[in-house]
């Protein structure tokens, strides 16, 4: 197995997925356990991850130096390199510039880590997020690749089997990140595959260990997440199981309509429809802060189905809670909170539930196989993503019912158009935001102040990183004319460029 040291980042859970994947044993362990859980876990290998802090001030966040004397390869990763290249001899000062997104990395020497590279390019794409850089590689360390702003993107000391990479291999946008992390695995840990499917059988069995002969409800949104928890429950405990399905009003244009076909059509599973659109409107009233906005909605969702649960006699509750929730509303240690998702961060401390989140540890892709596995129909599982908190998150400033009209409009013809466009199924998500930015419009020789539509559409693999999708002009052209003719309030249309990181998907 090979040890993982978290030092926060955003994707360390991504490289454990990644070598589990590979069919090798991973454990994720903060800085502090990693002596006992060498100890305990007899790694072959350490890897060190990334994270938010500095390897030198007031909040620096090391490891015991002891790590590096046992004879075990390292490798460091964005962060874990700073942290190898100030314990092990070096130096790390801040970066004239940050870099957070693509920049291509130059292969300047081979070596393991980089094996099997005849065919491949030796300047290529990878993803980086950082502001600190080594500036003298530690001890007979030698440099093996540069970016344009950072001369030591990569170091490497053969003998004692130490490398380090400025970039993320782990994240999906990195070329060749799979095979630099195979390299490590096999080649210079010597690890052995096992196989460790995720197997429906284990996951079913693990609901009814916990909810035994009781009662509960699912949270039902109609996205993949919630469905497949739905079915694996149902699986579990039968009649026993009431899915619920909360109508915000905040959910896209005919999306409820459709969402409830569906799941007559197609599912077994008693399920409710609670219509509380009045109420997320008046709890959301005169809230512009984001984070405000997801605890509210987090809040009214779960009293909403404490009411309904107590009817039923119900104390679990289920949710199709996925791991990137749990990454970016600060589920682990050392991790930075980037926003609270409804369903993690948003509950209150205070409920009557046990909750049960049985795809907690997976990603989107993985939930993907499971939901084929499982025959949901298509329609669920290549439908788009789409938050919990819903509009209220591509809503800038306080929520009401007149921008949720408009937005709804514009949404529906951005999805409209990318569907006649072929690409939706290539998409990861695409959509409108109401920006709350009101500019000038000239209409039929009049002056006309109107509102600015945001349209976004990215692609990603599994949530972490993404990407802006270079959608053709005429599929943009198209978009742009419909919102503004269509769309009376609003007078201009414009397109999001920007990858994840630095900015997220959502607009809050
Ligand atoms: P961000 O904006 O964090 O989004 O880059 C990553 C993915 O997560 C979705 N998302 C949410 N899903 N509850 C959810 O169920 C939430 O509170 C939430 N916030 C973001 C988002 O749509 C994207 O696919």
């Amino acid at each position: 197995m090979i040890l993982i040291v978290d030092f926060g980042s955003q994707t360390t859970h991504l490289i454990g997925r990644r070598i589990r994947e590979m069919g090798v044993p991973v454990e994720i362990v903060t800085p502090g356990q990693v002596l006992t859980s060498l100890k305990k876990f007899k790694p072959k290998g350490i890897i060190l991850s990334g994270g938010p802090a500095s390897t030198y001030g007031e909040s620096a966040l090391l490891v015991d130096k002891k790590i590096f004397a046992q004879n075990l390869p390292v490798l460091g990763i964005c962060y874990g390199l700073e942290v190898m290249g100030q314990m092990l001899g070096g130096k790390v000062a801040p970066g004239k510039k940050k870099e957070y997104g693509k920049t291509s990395f130059t292969l300047l020497k081979n070596n393991t880590l980089f094996s099997n590279w005849k065919n491949k390019k030796k300047t290529f794409t990878v993803w980086m997020s950082h502001f600190d850089q080594v500036t003298v590689p530690p001890g007979d360390a030698v440099i093996v690749g540069s970016t344009p702003e950072v001369k030591i993107a990569a170091f490497a000391d053969e003998k004692k089997k130490q490398f380090a990479v400025m970039f993320h291999p782990e994240a999906h946008h990195t070329e060749f990140g799979k095979d630099i992390l195979k390299n490590f695995i096999f080649k210079i840990c010597s690890e052995v595959r096992v196989d460790n499917r995720i197997k429906i059988e284990d996951l079913v069995k693990g609901i009814k260990e916990i909810i035994g002969e009781s009662n509960a409800v699912c949270a039902l949104s109609g996205g993949i997440d919630s469905t497949v928890t739905a079915k694996l429950a149902y699986l579990a405990i039968g009649s026993k199981l009431t899915c619920i399905y909360i109508d915000t009003g905040l959910m896209r244009l005919g999306e409820t309509e459709d969402i409830l076909k569906t799941y007559k059509d197609h599912f077994e599973f008693k399920f409710k429809v609670i219509k509380a659109e009045d109420l997320f409107l008046k709890n959301l009233k005169g809230v512009i802060d984001p984070e405000s906005k997801r605890k509210i909605i987090g809040e009214t969702f779960i009293r909403v189905l404490e009411n309904h649960a107590q009817r039923l006699n119900s104390k679990f509750l289920l949710q199709g809670t996925i791991y990137p929730d749990v990454i970016e509303s600060k589920g682990t240690r050392h991790s930075d909170k980037i926003k609270t998702h409804h369903n993690v961060g948003g509950i209150p401390q205070k409920h009557g539930f046990t909750i049960v989140e049985p795809l907690r540890m997976f990603y989107k892709d993985e939930v993907r196989l499971l939901a084929s596995q499982l025959k949901i129909p298509d329609s669920v599982i290549k439908r788009h993503v789409f938050p919990g908190p819903g509009l209220a998150v591509r809503i800038i400033g306080e929520v009401t019912k007149d921008k949720v009209v408009i937005l709804k409009k514009a949404d529906r013809i951005v999805v409209e158009e990318i569907k006649a466009s072929g690409l939706y199924e290539q998409i990861w998500m695409a959509f409108a935001v109401f920006t709350g930015i009101k500019t000038t419009g000239v209409t039929g020789d009049e002056r006309k102040y109107g509102e600015t539509i945001a349209v976004r559409v990215i692609e990603s693999k599994d949530t972490m990183t993404a990407d802006w999708v270079r959608l053709p002009y005429e599929v943009l052209a198209r978009i742009s004319e419909r919102i503004v003719t269509e769309v009376f309030e609003v007078v201009r249309v414009v397109f999001d460029i920007t990858t994840k990181p630095p900015a997220t998907m959502e607009w809050e």
